[in-house]
């Protein structure tokens, strides 16, 4: 059948997703597939319109134009067209980040301490409750946009700001540093039901932002990121929160641990980035599944 590879978009993720969605083609139609591009979801609506697909590859990252928010899943629900990744609930609880805490919090699983922040809330209110530092995001972007760390009270109207140039809530959140040996920024990916090798990331400078993400060639990452019983906890805790999500297919759990070995859940991503840089593929390499391996079981998941 015909497969639309579905990139682009008008999120803040767009040229993200470009770029990803780029590999994952080149990937497909290597390994035979008809697929072909399709920039945003009212490009796809013409097409299904005119039955012109079969399946959908959906790399289009992100929310208000992007597909990880429900939206398209509820569309290609209502076309009856299959596609790769979790559908509406999985996609619209993992795209908020607040209600992802929410319901991880409600089944006693490690997050860091937060406070939702509506539009106009008082974001020094909601310091007096978590202390300093801490890192103010918008609920429902990605690849880090509109996010700043806080380690000065005098910084914070900026950074609440910043982070209300983006649709929807805001949420303040504790930081979670730690000096240990394995403290630091982890990520899980999913495949199929099955938690891949974690990846520690260790960013050459402070922080793992927009520029370590995509830009930076000196962001290490180490992958599998722990030995042992560690390795396994962390897996069987992004199984857990993927799962508590109503996730399925396939994703990427982004994980923080401190300085005394404990993991705490920031975020999973619905559709993660498919880039030269990007995490899953590094993880599916290590277990010796290559780029166009890779994206051949995901369209794989999309049959179920
Ligand atoms: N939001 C980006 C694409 C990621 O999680 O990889
Ligand atoms: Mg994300």
């Amino acid at each position: 059948g015909r497969v639309a590879v579905l990139l682009g978009g008008t999120s803040s993720e767009r040229e993200v997703s470009l770029n990803s969605g780029a590999n994952v083609l080149d990937a497909l139609r290597a390994r035979g597939v008809d697929a072909f591009p399709v920039d945003g979801i009212p490009a796809l609506i013409d097409l299904l319109v005119q039955r012109g697909v079969d399946r959908v590859f959906n790399i289009l990252h992100g929310s208000a134009g992007g597909g990880e928010d429900g939206v398209l899943q509820g569309l290609l629900d209502a076309y009856r067209v299959p596609y790769t990744g979790s559908g509406v609930l999985g996609t619209a609880l993992a795209m908020d980040k607040v209600r992802s805490k929410q319901i991880w919090l409600a089944l006693g699983l490690p997050t860091p301490r937060y406070v939702r922040l509506t539009r106009g809330g008082d974001v020094h209110a909601a310091v007096r409750a978590l202390g300093l530092p801490v890192i103010v995001k918008p609920s429902c972007e990605g690849s880090s946009v509109g996010v700043t760390r806080v380690f000065d009270a005098s910084e914070l109207d900026a950074a609440a700001a910043l982070a209300a140039r983006y649709p929807g809530e805001l949420l303040v959140e504790e930081l979670i540093r730690g000096q240990g040996e394995d403290a630091g920024e982890y990520t899980v990916a999913v495949l199929d039901g099955v938690a891949l090798p974690s990846i520690r990331i260790v960013p050459a400078g402070e922080y793992y932002d927009y520029h370590a993400k995509y830009v930076a060639e000196d962001t290490r990452y180490l992958c599998p990121g722990l030995d042992g019983e560690a390795e396994a906890e962390m897996g069987a805790l992004a199984l857990a929160a993927f799962e508590a999500l109503g996730c399925s297919g396939w994703g990427r759990v982004d994980v923080m641990r401190d300085g005394q070995g404990r993991n705490f859940l920031l975020e999973v991503n619905t559709a993660p980035g498919m880039t030269s840089h990007s995490l899953v593929p590094k993880s599916a390499r290590q277990v010796g599944i290559d780029f166009d391996a890779l994206c051949w079981h995901i369209l794989e998941t999309s049959l179920a």
